[in-house]
């Protein structure tokens, strides 16, 4: 196929882009760099051995998006470009509105412009909110609780509106991804402190920061921290490939799940990255984080059985993953 990838110089979309071609796909990659990485997509580009194209640009620029589309002509398009911090769309929520909405406004209207058919969206698990149950099925009440994950669901409708008469969309609810490729020449490279456990932990690791802060230890879980389901970032690449694979038998418009179906608590995370690092992660234990749930847990089964996809790996090979691309890379992408 030939994929527009939205967002493919930032962190889950170049580890996808690597992927999809080694998979033997053709791609073009639009990102603003906003937030991602010139170098990213170098290095994609050695990692690969393959040629694809680039357009800085703006998603929300209709003319700029409308010439990409007119001259690589896509079949599908992979849709990451958008802004994710929870934080942050509560100070500016009219600037999430703007990109993750209004970004995806602008571009199913060029896909509709030149005929492409086929979505597939980097949606949440924040869409559920505070869970009801665990784990999280993708029948769970859908009411996130900030405007990041108000616009997370917000796409999820326009595609759900938008999809049917030769139209497919697949928004994949996202667990917490992690990790990092095997090569240890890409990976997460957080603007600014880390907002995430692991990158944070990285830093730590290697000496960029001091210690890790441990939102709450009295939560309702095995050892009291906060519990997530992490989901390798290879293993969630594979799932794009998949959903590409699958899009044409599944519904107009599918939401699924990806996650393991496992959950690692923090204590969990931070001895398994101290065991790959081979060094101590000092920790202090400060109070519970504001917005924070105590578990969150994927129920996989449907993207299972809908994309022929199942998570291969596991914390330890993740906590190696990022250990190898930080210790190789201290200081990121050194943009
Ligand atoms: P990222 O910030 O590393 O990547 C997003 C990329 O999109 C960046 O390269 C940025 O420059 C680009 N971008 C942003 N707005 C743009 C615009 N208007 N036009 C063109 N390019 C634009 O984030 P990520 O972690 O790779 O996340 C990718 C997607 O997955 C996002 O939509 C995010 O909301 C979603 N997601 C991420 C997580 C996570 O924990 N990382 C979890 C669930 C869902
Ligand atoms: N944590 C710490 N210290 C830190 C950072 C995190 O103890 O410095 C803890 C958190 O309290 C939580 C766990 O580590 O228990 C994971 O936190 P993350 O910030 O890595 O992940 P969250 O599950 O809180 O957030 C993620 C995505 C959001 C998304 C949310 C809900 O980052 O974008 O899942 O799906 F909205």
């Amino acid at each position: 196929m030939r994929v527009l990838v939205t967002g493919g110089a930032g962190y889950i979309g170049s580890h996808t882009l690597v992927e999809l071609l080694a998979d033997g796909h053709e791609a073009l990659v639009v990102d603003n760099l906003s937030n991602g990485f010139q170098e990213a997509l170098n290095r994609a580009k050695q990692l690969s051995n393959k040629h694809f194209g680039f357009i800085d640009c703006d998603i929300r620029d209709a003319v700029s998006l409308g010439k990409a589309f007119a001259a690589f002509k896509p079949d599908a398009v992979l849709h990451f470009a958008g802004l994710k911090a929870v934080g942050e769309s509560v100070e500016k929520p009219l600037a999430y509105y703007d990109n993750n909405v209004g970004g995806t406004l602008s571009l199913l209207r060029a896909m509709d412009a030149h005929g492409c058919q086929r979505i597939v969206f980097s949606s949440s698990a924040t869409v559920y909110g505070t869970p009801h149950y665990l784990p999280l099925d993708e029948a769970h009440p859908l009411e996130p609780v900030n405007p990041y994950g108000q616009t997370k669901l917000m796409v999820e409708t326009m595609l759900r509106d938008w999809a049917g008469d030769g139209r497919k969309a697949c928004a994949l609810r996202y667990f917490n991804p992690v990790g990092a490729h095997e090569s240890g020449r890409m990976g997460e490279d957080p603007r600014g402190i880390p907002n995430n456990l692991m990158p944070y932990v990285a830093q730590v690791a290697i000496g960029r920061r001091d210690a890790l802060n441990v939102f709450g230890n009295d939560y309702d879980t095995r050892d009291g921290t906060g519990e997530r389901d992490y989901i390798h970032i290879t293993d969630l690449a594979h799932a794009h490939l998949a959903s590409l694979r699958a899009l044409d038998d599944l519904a107009d418009f599918e939401a699924l799940n990806i996650g393991t179906g496992a959950g690692t608590t923090v204590k969990e995370l931070v001895d398994a990255y101290a065991q790959a690092a081979g060094r101590e992660i000092k920790c202090y234990y400060v109070g519970p984080r504001a917005g924070d749930v105590a578990s969150t847990i994927a129920c996989p089964k449907q993207a299972q059985a809908k994309l022929d996809w199942t998570a291969r790996l596991n914390i330890d090979d993740a906590s190696r993953a990022s250990w190898h691309w930080q210790s190789q890379n201290p200081e990121g992408y050194g943009e």
